[in-house]
């Protein structure tokens, strides 16, 4: 069962210009936990994670990893710290084979060509197809195959905590299915998650604990299987 907190977030506002886009927010994620973040288009979803991963940085409240403060840290320490996203969109280097991609994403490390080796072989073993493929151009794949290569790239980098942005965004029924029993086998692998999603049935289905996003704040909070029976959600996120 998943114990202690690996990310806090208290009172973060973030703010575009003058458009407060957080209003706010408090969150937790514990250690093995899947925790998954519901809200519809605009709601501050992806700019959630932005500001934990440091690209963009709040204006005010506090980011704690690993007993850390991070609100401050620059992208790259952030993900030398053990926290690594996987953007929203489809973020390959198109000129860059698969594996060169892959090869990209474990930059942060400073171990050896051997352990590298290994994690290749263990984000194709998680994505076949990626295997397959490992000598295409990225921007030659298809939607899907660039959506796992995005995944598997931030997997490189052996996060302790994996931000996914929208990983079934576009993708044909049964691929979705399959990237979210991957999601799965990445957690149960020990990646801790934080999963953004606008398939709500299948990330509820999915995590261990939910928050509701609306326009900058949060709104509802519980676990995902209680998040799943609430009329709210069944309402607005679930299709009634
Ligand atoms: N770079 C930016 N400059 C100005 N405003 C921005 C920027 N990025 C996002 N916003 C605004 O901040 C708000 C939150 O956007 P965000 O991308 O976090 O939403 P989201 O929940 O991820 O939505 P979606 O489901 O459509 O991806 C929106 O109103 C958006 O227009
Ligand atoms: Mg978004």
């Amino acid at each position: 069962m998943p114990e202690h907190t690996l990310l806090e977030l208290a009172d973060v506002h973030t703010f575009y210009g003058v458009i407060e886009a957080l209003k706010g927010i408090s969150m937790e994620v514990r250690a093995g936990e899947v925790v998954t973040l519901i809200g519809s288009n605009g709601a501050g979803k992806s700019t959630t994670l932005m500001t934990i991963s440091g690209v963009e940085r709040p204006r005010a409240g506090t980011i704690t990893f690993n007993e850390r403060r991070i609100e401050k840290v620059n992208p790259d320490k952030v993900v030398k710290l053990g926290i690594s996203q996987a953007p929203e969109g489809r973020r390959v280097f198109p000129e860059l084979t698969v594996l060169e991609n892959l090869e990209m994403g474990a930059y942060p490390r400073r171990d050896g060509r051997r352990e590298q080796q290994k994690d290749i072989a263990w984000v194709f073993s998680l994505f076949p197809v990626l295997k397959e493929r490992r000598k295409q151009e990225g921007g030659t794949l298809s939607g899907g195959e660039q959506q796992m290569l995005t995944i598997g790239r931030a997997l490189m980098a052996r996060p302790k905590l994996l931000l996914l942005d929208e990983p079934s965004l576009g993708l044909a029924p049964f691929l979705v299915e399959t990237i979210f029993r991957t999601i799965e086998q990445i957690n149960k692998e020990g990646t801790t998650l934080l999963l953004v999603e606008q398939n709500a049935l299948m990330a509820l289905n999915l995590a261990d604990r939910a928050y509701v996003l609306e326009t900058g704040q949060i709104t509802l909070s519980g676990p995902a299987r209680e998040l799943l029976q609430d009329p709210r959600v069944k309402e607005a996120y679930l299709g009634g």
